[in-house]
């Protein structure tokens, strides 16, 4: 199943508050139409990976929100690609809210997605214009310079693995969503960068998710777009109703 839908429960939730929403997410998506992957905090990981094998559930996966970009060492208080192998399948990178609170760069990020494929973790790197970009006309732009550092380091095969959310920062938290032709333009643009530069083999398999304000009521616009193969959700990822709405679309 090509299509992905990603919870970024964020900050919130405590332990047992996550095991109680994944219990009510398994008992509500009933007939997924999507691969859903759950990225709880860092404290609520292991249980969370834990209790995702014990299902034995071939549509149910875990992510990490973020990745040290070393595999060990003194990094007081991060957590490396090799504590996360086996726990995390996926790992949400470049978040417009790493990149702007704790000031990640581009560099860094490119070192983020190679300690993922160093782990056999599969990187969901996010992209998107600030709103003072979009209204300059430079969203596009900004778009694939993320892209093009932030690729920097991986290898043709690894890139085909690679998972892309186009993440308009304005549209994130703030219940402003991008529209779906807004946001398919920027898909066609990210489609023919990667054609470019890698090849049609790899530009048709990769995946392109949307994330910014989505609720099970736009989910649907989103995912009719030809290029959009699923969706990264924040907010209404914490409600486990609406979520399970939006994984069986
Ligand atoms: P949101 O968050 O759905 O609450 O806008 C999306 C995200 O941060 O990835």
């Amino acid at each position: 199943m090509k299509r992905i839908i990603v919870a970024n429960w964020k900050m919130n939730l405590t332990l047992s508050q996550s095991e109680t929403m994944l219990a009510r997410l398994r008992a509500n998506i009933k007939k997924p139409t999507s691969n859903v992957v759950v990225c709880p905090s860092f404290v609520s990981l292991n249980s969370v990976a834990n209790i995702i094998k014990s299902y034995s559930d071939a549509k149910l996966f875990t992510g990490a929100q973020n990745i040290n970009e070393h595999d060990e060492g003194p990094f007081t208080g991060e957590v490396s690609g090799e504590m996360l192998q086996g726990l995390a399948d996926y790992c949400i990178v470049g978040h417009s809210e790493r990149r702007n609170i704790f000031g990640e760069t581009d560099e860094t990020i490119a070192k983020k997605i190679a300690a993922c494929f160093r782990n056999k973790i599969i990187p969901i790197l996010c992209v998107g214009e600030n709103l003072h970009q979009r209204e300059e006309g430079l969203a596009k732009r900004t778009i694939m310079d993320q892209l093009e550092q932030d690729l920097s380091e991986v290898t043709n095969e690894e890139v085909r693995n690679i998972i892309i959310a186009y993440e308009p920062v304005w549209a994130i938290g703030t219940g402003q969503n991008a529209s779906p032709h807004d946001v398919e333009e920027v898909m066609i643009e990210i489609q023919k960068y990667l054609h470019n530069k890698y090849g049609e083999a790899v530009a048709t398999k990769l995946r392109i998710l949307y994330g910014g304000s989505v609720n099970a009521d736009n989910a649907k616009s989103y995912l009719d777009i030809t290029y959009c193969d699923g969706l990264l959700v924040g907010g209404a990822s914490l409600n486990y109703q609406e979520f399970a709405k939006i994984c069986q679309l």
